[in-house]
């Protein structure tokens, strides 16, 4: 009998003790609650998103002592005060939230400062971190080549080719965009020139001439990683924040070829192509990005869900004016589209205008506008409902909309929906939540995917690497095939 594939790399949340039971609650809990990941935020009042909450949230979050801020760590934390209903607390509970973070030993090898260099805080922790995991895995594998899939301006190559613990193997940057090909190109002779130099000597570094034939630099396209193989050697494939589709294409890769091992870390799940999305529209699809595995032959998304998927809630309680600020431009925005479509002439079938960022200068220009407009008669004017009025006409000025509302039609737009704030923010927060769920049904299915395809003996990882505040997109996938 084949070797079952070891997949007891892939963390699951307390509780799961088989991957096959996740997969199924997240997709119960998906069936259940996808329609808040589903809505259209900018529609909530024009649409009434409200109305479809059950009775019971409604009323607690309408609630007199219900507080905004506490949105906050519920969605960024999962704390939750005694008091709060049941309802709320096995929502929480389903999600989840938490990927953990594995912290490993700082780098302290003097000569990783060169190829940090340039490098943002967030790019050298991730870059420093996952470069040690592929070394590892690499080496486990005996692997002879490394080949980054949308390398960027090489940061990560440059490490896993230099840093003291690689693998010796060598590296292939890849990236079908020549103009970052050639850019990771000059990046790399720079530094070189400079390990050649006297700072490097000082440093204890010791030049050797086959140090600068390490990396290839290519602008080719993906599927070169899995031709061209020399018979009797081992390759695998790596990538930092492959976008979208390209981290399911890096696996299929993986699936359909006899690559000995992938290290994977994906980003930017707006980018992934569903299977339903190709079929709907009769389109030809090569590369659908989402399902991969037999787990979720049901589960579908769509635009803002994959949106949803993108956020960083374990972010919002380092940055809770940020984040507070942040749920009142989408009400305000929500509120906005309401105006325009009730009284602007704006028909619900046409698209709300993108209003894009707004100046300072912007805002308070329209400030002194509206102040010197406002009439001393105009009693129900309060500082809450007179920053609406301003938001609208910097946002209207923003994307030179002729039409404006009066002060006081402003000031009645915010009297006629109660809540709106309160409502907003809690939709916004319980949505963000469902991203976690949408993140952690992608997951599955890749790591799933792999095990379905990783061959007889093989085994398959995936856990977070990464800070989640700092990189919320930290989820690494390991898949190695027997030797
Ligand atoms: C978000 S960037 C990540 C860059 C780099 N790994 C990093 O972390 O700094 C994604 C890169 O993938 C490249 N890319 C996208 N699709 C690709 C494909 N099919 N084949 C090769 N590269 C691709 C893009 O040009 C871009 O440079």
């Amino acid at each position: 009998m084949d070797q079952p594939v070891d997949t007891s790399g892939i963390t699951l949340p307390s509780g799961f003790d088989s991957l096959d039971k996740y997969a199924s609650e997240l997709d119960n809990a998906y069936q259940q609650y996808g329609y808040l990941a589903r809505m259209h935020i900018v529609d909530f009042f024009v649409s009434d998103h409200w109305s479809s909450l059950p009775q019971e949230w409604q009323e607690y979050f309408d609630a007199d002592d219900f507080e905004i801020a506490s949105l906050i760590n519920m969605a960024s934390t999962g704390t939750l005060k005694a008091t709060c209903p049941d309802f709320l607390r096995t929502y929480v509970n389903k999600f989840d939230l938490h990927s953990k973070s594995s912290q490993t030993e700082e780098e302290k090898q003097q000569i990783l400062k060169y190829f940090l260099e340039g490098m943002s805080p967030k790019k050298q922790a991730e870059v420093t971190e996952l470069s040690q995991l592929i070394n590892d895995v690499a080496k486990a594998s005996s692997c002879q080549r490394i080949t980054d899939v949308g390398a960027g301006q090489g940061y990560l190559t440059r490490v896993l080719a230099y840093a003291s613990g690689n693998s010796g193997a060598e590296l292939l940057a890849l990236d079908h965009d020549w103009k970052q090909a050639r850019g990771a190109e000059k990046y790399q002779e720079r530094i070189l020139k400079r390990l050649k130099g006297p700072r490097a000597r000082a440093d204890g570094y010791q030049w050797d001439d086959t140090l600068a034939k390490r990396i290839v630099h290519d602008h080719g396209a993906l599927e070169a990683v899995a031709k061209g193989g020399i018979p009797g050697s081992n390759y695998m494939v790596c990538g930092l924040h492959a976008c979208g589709d390209l981290s399911s294409a890096v696996l299929k890769t993986f699936a359909e070829s006899d690559l000995a091992a992938v290290v994977l870390v994906p980003c930017c799940y707006n980018h992934i192509t569903e299977n339903s999305m190709c079929t709907a529209r009769f389109e030809h699809c090569a590369q659908p990005g989402f399902p991969l595995s037999t787990k979720f032959p049901n589960v579908v998304f769509g635009t803002n869900a994959l949106k949803a998927a993108c956020q960083a809630a374990p972010r919002w309680e380092h940055d809770f004016e940020g984040t507070m600020e942040a749920f009142k431009r989408n009400y305000f925005r929500a509120m906005l589209h309401y105006l325009m479509v009730s009284i602007g002439g704006l028909s619900t079938d046409d698209k709300f205008p993108v209003i894009g960022s707004i100046t300072n200068t912007l805002m308070e220009n329209a400030r002194q506008r509206i102040v010197g407009r406002l009439d001393d008669n105009a009693v129900d004017a309060t500082d809450d409902n007179i920053e609406f009025a301003v938001y609208v006409e910097a946002a209207l000025e923003n994307i030179n909309y002729t039409w404006r509302p009066t002060i006081a039609q402003c000031i009645d737009c915010c009297s006629q929906i109660r809540h709106g704030l309160k409502r907003m923010a809690a939709v916004w927060a319980l949505r963000s939540m469902i991203g976690a769920l949408i993140e952690s049904i992608l997951v599955v299915d890749r790591a799933a995917y792999l095990g379905e395809n990783c061959g007889a003996g093989g085994s398959v990882r995936a856990f977070a690497l990464f800070d989640p505040v700092t990189s919320p997109r930290n989820v690494v996938f390991v898949a190695q095939r027997k030797k």
